[in-house]
């Protein structure tokens, strides 16, 4: 057995997202975790080329050849037929692919309806990311309203004290695996770290997203698959290396229906699953009892349970745990807000989306209330927390 080296000397892990680092982690072995390491840092490199969801399909259709090669030098024909038919069949959708998405061949598709009739409850349950867009900008009607949404959000109060921004770049930045995005909101903290700037931005931005949704516009969170060399050069004196950092990109614009196989299957991987309520929200601080959300006190929250289970995370890791505080007499006193996990950065973003979402639906049913920060419980142990809800 290999004597392992503590994981934090991982010097090979260096530049590899939280993401890439824990699914490494999990990883046994010295050498294969090495190893892995490598072929992440490779398919980091082919995946901002802009070519690696149209080469992936290649990677089964080279296997069934060779499956269909090798039954019919067995002289199985019946399945040296069935591996040719598959190949054939998964070439045919990747080249329609490669015209259609790549190649930008295709017929014009139709402006999408606006979501006006939808409630907010209803809407949120509406938003999934979106990973193929149309070809065509954004209307002058429709980049007007969506800045005025990032000027009406960014000027509301913040939890953090130090400045965050939404600059807006039209390009085709490199982002992965998402395809054909033109339209971006790049969400800027300042560079020495604060972790309730970082929480700023995802509450801020995803109330830009709800409004944007509302518009009937498809948007996708782009954090470890964004490509920060391209970003910078866009942005060009719009950023401050000494004084700026990046958090994450928001790509912005009309969900196109041409969606090439590869993005089909991430989608459905990444946004059908949620961690049932029971592990997400606690009735107590060691998150041990599961909060029965539908005994009073805690009903009147109605459906905002459920706008925060389905929030969007990095990798849909689903970070965020809430656990409702009640006095001796179990009258309500706080919902704090924690995350499961040591990431600087995405973690934090998901629990200002949680926290926006929990705030708008609070809104929408007509509760009062506000997040404080109770600071006299910053420590590093996991759940970490960040917020409280009064
Ligand atoms: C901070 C953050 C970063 C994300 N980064 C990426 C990304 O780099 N690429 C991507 O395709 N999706 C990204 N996503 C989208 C998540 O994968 C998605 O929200 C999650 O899988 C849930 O799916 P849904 O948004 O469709 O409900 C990100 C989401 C968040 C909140």
């Amino acid at each position: 057995m290999d004597i392992e080296k503590p994981l934090h000397n991982d010097n090979f892990m260096h530049g590899l997202g939280a993401n890439e680092r824990a699914l490494l982690e999990k990883i046994p072995l010295l050498p294969l975790r090495k190893l892995a390491a490598g072929m992440v840092r490779a398919k980091m490199r082919v995946q901002f080329t802009g070519w690696l969801q149209y080469l992936l399909p290649l990677i089964f259709i080279v296997t069934l050849s060779l499956l269909a090669l090798v039954s019919h030098l067995l002289k199985i024909s019946f399945l040296a037929s069935i591996f040719s038919a598959l190949g054939l069949l998964l070439g045919i959708v990747a080249l329609i692919d490669l015209v259609t998405v790549k190649f930008k061949l295709r017929f014009p598709e139709s402006l999408p309806q606006r979501n006006n009739d939808l409630n907010l409850f209803d809407l949120m349950r509406a938003r999934h990311s979106c990973r193929s867009f149309q070809t065509r900008k954004l209307t002058e009607a429709d980049h007007s309203e969506l800045m005025e949404s990032v000027s009406k959000y960014l000027a509301e109060p913040k939890i953090g004290k130090s400045p965050i921004r939404f600059e807006y770049i039209s390009a085709p930045l490199t982002v992965w695996p998402v395809v054909n995005a033109t339209e971006f909101l790049v969400a800027i903290a300042p560079a020495a770290y604060n972790r309730l700037s970082v929480i700023d931005v995802g509450r801020s931005l995803q109330k830009v997203v709800m409004d944007a949704t509302r518009m009937g516009l498809g948007t996708c969170w782009i954090g470890p698959g964004a490509d920060h060399a391209s970003i910078k050069q866009q942005l060009g004196k719009r950023f401050n290396p000494e004084k700026d950092h990046i958090i994450c990109v928001l790509g912005v614009g009309y969900k196109s229906n041409y969606i090439p196989l590869f993005i089909r299957i991430f989608n459905r991987q990444m946004s059908t699953n949620r961690l049932p309520l029971s592990e997400l929200f606690f009735a107590d601080s060691t998150f041990t009892t599961p909060l029965d959300v539908d005994a009073t006190p805690f009903n009147s929250f109605g459906r905002n349970y459920e706008i925060c289970q389905w929030s969007p995370s990095s990798y849909n890791g689903q970070t965020t745990r809430c656990a409702a505080v009640t006095d001796e007499k179990g009258a309500l006193k706080s919902f704090d807000f924690y995350a499961a996990t040591a990431s600087q950065y995405y973690a934090p973003v998901a629990l200002g989306i949680w926290a926006a979402n929990w705030e708008m639906g609070c809104a929408a049913l007509g509760l009062q209330g506000h997040f404080t920060v109770r600071t006299e419980e910053e420590n590093e142990a996991l759940p970490r927390y960040d917020l409280s809800w009064h």
